[in-house]
């Protein structure tokens, strides 16, 4: 693996998850094999878990650690080949990007989607032009369209929670105030499509996702339906994907509530916002995992950092 960018970067996913439950157990067991390598966190937008996490995941591997807030302290990049910048652009993608691999071994970005061009969205100017105009490994901390290091991070945690050997996981919509992106529903499905499990979707009409990211996964429109027996319900809010970035309803049946959840598992990547997203006494309660889920987060990029440490 040169780059982490996406879940199909993952060779197996079994054998990840069980590495990284290794790696939890000792977490300083590899610090030789970052010493003396440095990680480059550059962010284009606001982070809590991705930030301290990979931090984290990099000093457990005795990795040097330089954060930046790229998107408020570094200067406005251009991505257009042969563009004439004599606009508000001040440095274009191929020397920063140049300029960063000179200062570190992995550089790991943070780049949201716009809401507002789909297909600018889905090029992922800010990840591949890293990837194109680096020499060094590229980790995917939240693009346009997907997140993988959460995705792994979940499918670290359902393997811990696990009652049975094919669970029944639901992902649920919840409405939102702001438009969202669709990055940790897609990167959270594409995860399950690799997870022997019975996996629901359900969301609202006008709330599909890209269809090259769902395939056959099974899309149930009525909620009490889709939630029927299940033993975790992954809750998230997304905006439009055909209305591209649109808020089409914020309808308030569709909150996350102690009764819907019944006996299973509630899971959110978070920041949630209480009694909008979910019911306060679901966070509150011991059928929770959002803090599980944020704790291997950690674990999540360690593996990941191990493995690029190790095959580059
Ligand atoms: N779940 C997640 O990526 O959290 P942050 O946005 O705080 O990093």
């Amino acid at each position: 693996m040169k780059h982490y960018l996406s879940i199909k970067d993952i060779d197996s996913l079994p054998n990840w998850v069980v590495e990284a439950k290794e790696l939890k157990k000792n977490p300083t067991a590899h610090k030789a094999l970052g010493s003396g390598k440095t990680i480059c966190l550059l962010f284009f937008n606001n982070s809590l878990r991705t930030r301290l996490s990979t931090q984290k995941a990099a000093m457990n591997l005795g990795m040097e650690v330089m954060v930046m807030n790229f998107g408020s302290e570094g200067w406005q990049l251009e991505f257009e080949d042969g563009a004439i910048m004599d606009q508000g652009k001040s440095e274009h993608i191929k020397e920063a990007a140049s300029v960063v691999s000179q200062f570190c071994d992995v550089v790991a970005i943070r780049a949201f989607a716009s809401l507002t061009d789909k297909e600018k969205d889905e090029a992922e100017l800010v990840l591949s032009g890293f990837v194109k105009h680096t020499s060094i490994p590229v980790v995917n901390m939240e693009s346009s369209v997907g997140h993988p290091l959460q995705a792994l991070a979940d499918a670290i945690t359902l393997h811990e929670y696990k009652a049975n050997e094919k669970p029944k996981v639901v992902l649920s919509w919840a409405p939102h105030p702001k438009a969202l992106p669709h990055a940790v529903a897609n990167s959270f499905i594409e995860m399950m499509q690799r997870q022997d499990a019975e996996f629901v979707i359900t969301h609202p009409i006008g709330y599909e996702l890209n269809t090259e990211i769902t395939k056959n996964t099974k899309i149930e429109y009525n909620q009490e339906k889709a939630l029927k027996d299940a033993d975790f319900v992954y809750v998230k809010n997304w905006s439009s994907y055909t209305e591209y970035g649109q808020v089409l309803h914020q309808d308030s049946k569709w909150m996350m509530t102690a009764a819907k959840l019944n006996k299973a598992k509630f899971m959110h990547c978070l920041p949630v916002r209480r009694n909008v997203v979910v019911e306060e006494a679901i966070l509150d309660g011991n059928q929770s995992l959002v803090i599980e889920q944020a704790n291997n987060r950690t674990f999540a990029a360690q593996i990941v950092l191990k493995k690029l440490l190790e095959n580059n």
